[in-house]
């Protein structure tokens, strides 16, 4: 019995490198089978229910079955032709650090239990600061995603404009804005009542003149406006508020400026994204997602607050076991600027995958996502039943069927699935349903585009 749990030298080899061949295979030959499935929940569900084993499974037989069973049963979020949601097109050498982060299982929580983790997170950490535009004293730290970077920015938001008590505050957003800023509201106390979604404008942005009638109206009822949330790059169609009007109307009420750029904020490493997102650097906090439109693999988040000390007054607690890590106050400890104490080296992917490929490479594959939306809008365009309903931005374009019926995006939907050649996912705009293509893989040919836009049209023509 192998109670030590470990491996000879030979076993590691032989282990790691078949699961190499695996990734490796997964990333050259990817794009010629589908973009994934959904699997029945009672075939799936009785498939992987099991003891588990008390003697030693054969490698070959529980990686050949993750091979065939588990991997097929899941959507390749990184597959040329997935348009779905927000892609995910991940790369290979941060596939590599990871292997690494966990590999020397790094603990990242603190500079005691991790310095070299923790110097390469603020070097990273600080990039992203330049490339926003943040001024110096801006900081953050990685987190797990989205939701969790928005929930992290805005307890910030709480502790420093209400002191930690939300009774009576309100915050303003559109209701293009994404379901996590409602569930870190959830979370830190906010009432629906205190959640002001306000109906977006003809483009879908942040109406400032309901926002302005909306805090003035809710003062003078004695009510604390207290934050608004700016979407850089809204999920369903890609727009982005108007950040610099936000950030004067934020400074002259004396409100935080939270902005979401989980999905859009990469953007600004291009100089067209720089341009579309033209006061990004007035945000009081920001989220940000390498494992979206920064190509790393899930899970890498990023939140960056403009005031990086207000994230330790926020977080920062001190317990009689960890006064080791507290010595000496030139050593930055990650697990006082946010939520985990125990934390991954999540810097390392996006550090590792900068230096392989050099800067300039992301840079080019970010823009690649705009023209490729571009393309497809042209597209789609040239097709008589199809109409476009939101025109290609930060790498989003929406379009309709005319006339399409009641449950034809939902047949479309199945369609595509049963077929793998290609996915793209509905939402819904000023009551509507419409088709949406997120192209944010620099994988993704106009040949994909060209053939998936025309096979849509024959599916919905046979649907
Ligand atoms: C605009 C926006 N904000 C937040 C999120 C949540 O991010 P995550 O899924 O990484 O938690 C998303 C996810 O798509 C998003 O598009």
């Amino acid at each position: 019995m192998n109670q030590k749990l470990e491996l000879s030298a030979a076993e590691m080899r032989e282990l790691g490198y078949r699961v190499v061949d695996l990734i490796a295979d997964h990333f050259l030959n990817g794009r010629d089978r589908p973009v994934g499935k959904k699997g029945d929940p009672a075939l799936l569900r009785a498939a992987f229910h099991e003891a588990p084993p008390l003697a030693p499974s054969p490698i070959g037989e529980f990686l050949g079955r993750l091979d065939r069973d588990a991997f097929p049963q899941t959507l390749n979020i990184a597959h040329p032709r997935f348009f779905a949601f927000v892609p995910g097109p991940s790369n290979f050498v941060s596939v590599m650090a990871d292997a690494l982060a966990s590999g020397f299982n790094v603990f990242n929580g603190s500079w005691l239990g991790g310095s070299a983790a923790a110097a390469i997170e603020l070097n990273v950490i600080d990039w992203f600061r330049q490339w926003c535009g943040f001024p110096e004293p801006a900081g953050g730290l990685f987190v797990s995603g989205g939701s969790m970077a928005n929930l992290t920015a805005l307890v910030g938001a709480r502790h420093s404009k209400l002191d930690e008590h939300t009774d009576r505050a309100v915050i303003y957003y559109s209701d293009q804005t994404h379901s996590s800023i409602d569930r870190a509201l959830r979370v830190i106390g906010f009432l629906p009542e205190q959640m002001c979604r306000i109906v977006s404008d003809a483009q879908f942005r942040l109406p400032m003149d309901e926002v302005t009638r909306r805090v003035s109206e809710h003062r003078a009822a004695g009510l604390r406006p207290f934050a608004i949330i700016a979407n850089a790059g809204t999920t369903s169609t890609g727009t982005v508020d108007p950040l610099r009007e936000i950030a004067a109307f934020c400074r002259a009420e004396d409100l935080w400026m939270h902005v979401d750029g989980a999905y859009g904020a990469a953007a600004v490493i291009c100089d067209r994204g720089r341009r579309l997102l033209e006061g990004i650097d007035l945000a009081d906090s920001l989220s940000f997602d390498p494992h979206k439109w920064l190509f790393q693999p899930i899970e890498c988040g990023c939140v960056l607050l403009r005031d990086a000390a207000l994230l330790k007054q926020t977080y920062r607690i001190m317990p009689e076991y960890l006064a080791d890590v507290h010595r000496n106050a030139v050593e930055v400890n990650p697990c006082d600027y946010g939520i985990q104490l125990t934390r991954g080296f999540r810097a390392l992917k996006v550090w590792m995958s900068i230096q392989y490929f050099g800067f300039r490479a992301f840079q080019a594959a970010v823009e690649r996502g705009f023209e490729l939306a571009e393309f497809a809008e042209r597209r789609i365009r040239t097709l008589r039943e199809w109409e476009v309903v939101t025109p290609a931005q930060m790498g989003v374009v929406t379009f309709r069927r005319r006339g399409a019926g009641e449950g034809f995006y939902s047949k479309l939907h199945d369609a595509m699935l049963e077929s793998g050649f290609a996915l793209a996912t509905s939402t819904v705009l000023n009551g509507e349903t419409v088709l949406r293509m997120c192209t944010i893989n620099p994988r993704t040919t106009e040949a994909d585009i060209e053939q998936t836009i025309q096979w849509l049209d024959e599916l919905a023509r046979a649907s």
